[in-house]
């Protein structure tokens, strides 16, 4: 069949949705592999008119300069700070992104980690694995409990109000804050007061320019003494360098699944703080989850190129 265009997929992806685009005769490179480079993205994606992107791309002017006939950037993601929307703008391009679908998986992990740290479970897991466990010991290896206890969430959207829900039921009190108070259940409070009261911080927002370092130095170390910090939204939300000093005895514990940097350098600080729990950035990472985003991203890209509106436009 005749290539009806080139649509560059950036890595392999669960599931069969990039046979839709094989069908109806677009030439698909797909980048297997770990990493792409800046330098082979700059060249893969020369002649492309859709792009399917990672959140580990990073989707900037020149990118887009290198395939001057790109239409659509269709993110496998819900995030997008990985792409210069303003430039994608100004180049007609369109953006669209996975929302919805990875709500519940992304809750999931963020239950996980919230567990993980506040019952001390990678301590558990470690002290037996390394052979220390030899009796039982009413002070063995104590955690926080989690009802009562008051879980903040900065950012309720999907994901905050599906942690919330998941909150609830382990008999967590949920307050949040916002840009805005929304008709929920739940007392919305000022970030500050949030800090304040709040047992278990959970991080929910996008990241953008206002929300970098949202967690700076000041704010964590505003968190109340032995409360725990949970981040399954982005790394750059929270300034790294203050954490490390906030875990070192302000904090009971942090549960990551993004960082900032990201990946997390081997040798890290943060890896060395047993009250640290870090996961490699796995929040959407169910099977079915992954198979939905690629179906979504396909979607969208199709939409875009047969000149229909996308479902999940971004830009
Ligand atoms: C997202 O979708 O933004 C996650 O970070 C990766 O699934």
């Amino acid at each position: 069949m005749l290539s009806v265009g080139k649509i560059l997929v950036t890595r392999s992806l669960p599931g069969s949705a990039l046979e839709h685009l094989r069908e109806r005769g677009y030439r698909v490179e797909v980048h297997e592999g770990l990493f792409l480079s800046r330098e082979d993205l700059l060249k893969k994606v020369e002649g492309a008119i859709g792009l399917i992107p990672t959140v580990e791309d990073r989707v900037d002017a020149e990118v887009m300069d290198r395939a001057p006939g790109l239409k659509v950037i269709a993110c496998y993601s819900v995030g997008v700070d990985h792409v210069d929307l303003e430039a994608a703008k100004a180049r007609g391009i369109r953006v669209t992104h996975t929302p919805g679908v990875l709500t519940e998986a992304t809750a999931d992990l963020t239950l996980a980690l919230l567990l993980a740290v506040a019952r001390r479970v990678a301590e558990g897991v470690d002290y037996a694995r390394k052979g220390l466990w030899q009796a039982w010991h009413p002070e063995l290896l104590l955690g926080m409990d989690l009802e009562g206890a008051t879980l903040g969430i900065v950012g309720m959207g999907r994901i905050g109000q599906a942690v919330a829900k998941r909150a609830e039921a382990f008999g967590m009190r949920v307050v949040y804050t916002g840009r805005t108070p929304k008709p929920l259940p739940y007392p919305y409070l000022s970030l500050e007061a949030l800090l304040a009261t709040s047992d278990i911080v959970s991080l929910h927002t996008p990241l953008t320019l206002e929300t970098h370092r949202l967690m700076n130095r000041e704010r964590l170390f505003a968190m109340k003494p032995g409360s725990i910090l949970i981040n399954t939204a982005r790394g750059g939300l929270v300034d790294t360098e203050a954490l490390v000093e906030a875990l070192r005895g302000h904090l009971f514990g942090a549960g990551l699944d993004v960082t900032d940097p990201e990946p997390l350098p081997r040798g890290h600080p943060l890896y060395a703080l047993p009250n640290a729990v870090i996961t490699p950035h796995i929040g959407s990472a169910g099977r079915r989850t992954r198979e939905r985003m690629a179906e979504m991203a396909v979607e969208n890209l199709l939409a875009v190129l047969e000149g229909r509106e996308p479902p999940n436009p971004v830009v």
